[in-house]
């Protein structure tokens, strides 16, 4: 015990005192809740006891962490992802009482969570899957946070999460998402819509200065001014701050001194591998991950550089540019909105979608002006985005757009995949024949998988003429 608080028990402890376990708990502490702390390497401990927070206790073992927490013990775990998260439990387990609650804060993949939850429902304990993001500054001033687990058992930690939660129109971002791993779910589907976003974002980039030929100051001021309208996000705000950035040891831009590489941390990898699980289209999340994979295979970007030739392109019109990236953006979180429709009705979790989007309004990383427009379609009731009569007016308006910043971009020789599949995936959904009626033939062609008819019911093989029988 490293606090002067030895007779008063604490309303909330949490593990990991990392950059974003110190700062939610820093978070809890300036909105009044007494804290306790515990992390593995006791310096990062007494490094949060050394800032003399009134309401923090801060202890060396995990016995003594536990004992200090109000009945029933909240603990609020902000380990990394994966054994880390289990080897913690195994170690609470013998520490905690039944009806004691267990909140991991982490990224945790949402099958582990589902796991867990069981285990622990078994052994009396109360665990939730708590999404939160925002990054160390939302961890710290309010992230948008997604809980999940027992409903009936919300209403006890529900005034620390929604207090501790960004505020959009005087309203906590933080609501009940449903049972089990689903806030986890969320969490990792918002994560693969920030991956779309953010590679948008790089590929606007690409064509403003390979195509038009701006410096990076004049993207930003394209970016800020983007801004103040229609598709104003954190994302595009904080792009237009890394390109103006210099880099305090040659003076260039920073940008120009980063490498072209992007790595990842799962969370995209796992929402790809989920869509396809639940056969939903998210081909724009997926670019965007593969587009980082892509980034990384340095061998063979080395060796294949400069196959494809660039062609001079004449400037794409801003315009153009924007109403494209606004209808791109629209899709990638209309494709994570649909794989949340589809897991709700799969998993019976009943997530309540406008919620979900009034959460994501403040303090994650996707918030967006979007996101409202989004509340309201899922509100009216649409079931898919692209049905919502404002959605489905903006892809027909701006599709022609989309589709010559793609012309421009792909004949310069830019690889600009996330844009390429929002086009793909629009003209799919809008074209009168996909070619699947081929698909059909050659299937039964080959294996006498049966093909269905347009002029009556039912499958049907037929005896190619060409075929060996
Ligand atoms: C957030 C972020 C945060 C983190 C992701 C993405 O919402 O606060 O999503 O959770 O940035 O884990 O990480 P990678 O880009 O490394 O996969």
């Amino acid at each position: 015990m490293y606090a002067d608080r030895k007779e008063i028990m604490s309303q909330i402890g949490v593990i990991g005192l990392g950059v974003m376990g110190s700062s939610i708990a820093r978070n809890m502490l300036s909105h009044g809740f007494s804290v306790s702390g515990y992390n593995r390497s006791f310096s990062k401990t007494q490094a949060l006891i050394g800032r003399n927070i009134p309401g923090f206790s801060g202890y060396e073992t995990l016995a003594e962490f536990a004992a200090s927490l109000e009945s029933p013990k909240k603990v609020f775990l902000m380990v990394p992802a994966g054994s880390a998260v289990d080897q913690t439990i195994d170690e609470l387990i013998p520490l905690l009482a039944p009806g004691d609650i267990i909140m991991d804060g982490g990224n945790s993949f949402f099958r582990d969570t589902n796991r867990r939850s069981e285990r622990l429902r078994a052994l009396g304990l109360r665990y939730f899957g708590v999404g939160v993001s925002g990054g160390e500054e939302g961890a710290l001033k309010g992230p948008s946070i997604m809980p999940s687990g027992d409903r009936e058992s919300y209403p006890l930690i529900a005034e620390i999460l929604e207090t501790i939660s960004a505020k959009k129109d005087g309203e906590p971002c933080c609501a009940y998402i449903g049972p089990e791993g689903s806030g986890h779910y969320v969490k990792m589907v918002h994560n693969a819509i920030e991956y779309a976003d953010m590679q948008l974002l790089a590929e606007v980039y690409l064509v403003l200065k390979y195509v038009n030929r701006l410096k990076n100051a004049e993207i930003a001021d394209i970016l800020e001014d983007w801004n103040k309208g229609e598709v104003s996000s954190y994302l595009v705000e904080i792009t237009a701050h890394i390109l103006r950035e210099k880099d305090p040891d040659t003076g260039n831009d920073l940008i120009d001194m980063i490498r072209d590489v992007a790595g990842n941390k799962g969370t995209g990898r796992w929402t790809s591998i989920e869509a396809l699980e639940q056969e939903c289209n998210a081909s724009l999340l997926t670019a965007a991950y593969q587009a980082r994979i892509t980034s990384g295979s340095t061998l063979l970007r080395t060796a294949l550089r400069g196959i494809v030739k660039e062609n001079a392109a004449a400037p794409v019109p801003m315009q153009t540019v924007h109403a494209a990236y606004a209808l791109a953006k629209s899709i990638a979180y209309s494709q994570g909105f649909a794989l949340y429709s589809d897991a709700s009705r799969r998993y019976q979790w009943d997530l309540n979608l406008a919620e979900i989007a009034s959460i994501f309004r403040a303090g994650c990383i996707i918030r967006a002006r979007l996101l409202s427009d989004i509340m309201e379609a899922c509100r009216g009731g649409a079931e898919h985005l692209l049905l919502a009569p404002g959605f489905r007016a903006q892809a027909e308006n701006n599709s022609g757009s989309l589709r010559e910043l793609l012309i421009a971009g792909l004949h310069a020789g830019l690889a600009l995949p996330v844009f390429s599949s929002a086009a793909a995936y629009l003209n799919q959904l809008s074209a009168e024949c996909l070619g699947a009626n081929i698909i059909q033939g050659q299937r039964d062609f080959f294996g006498a998988h049966t093909y269905e008819r347009i002029d009556r019911e039912g499958a049907e093989h037929h005896l190619w003429s060409a075929a060996e029988h």
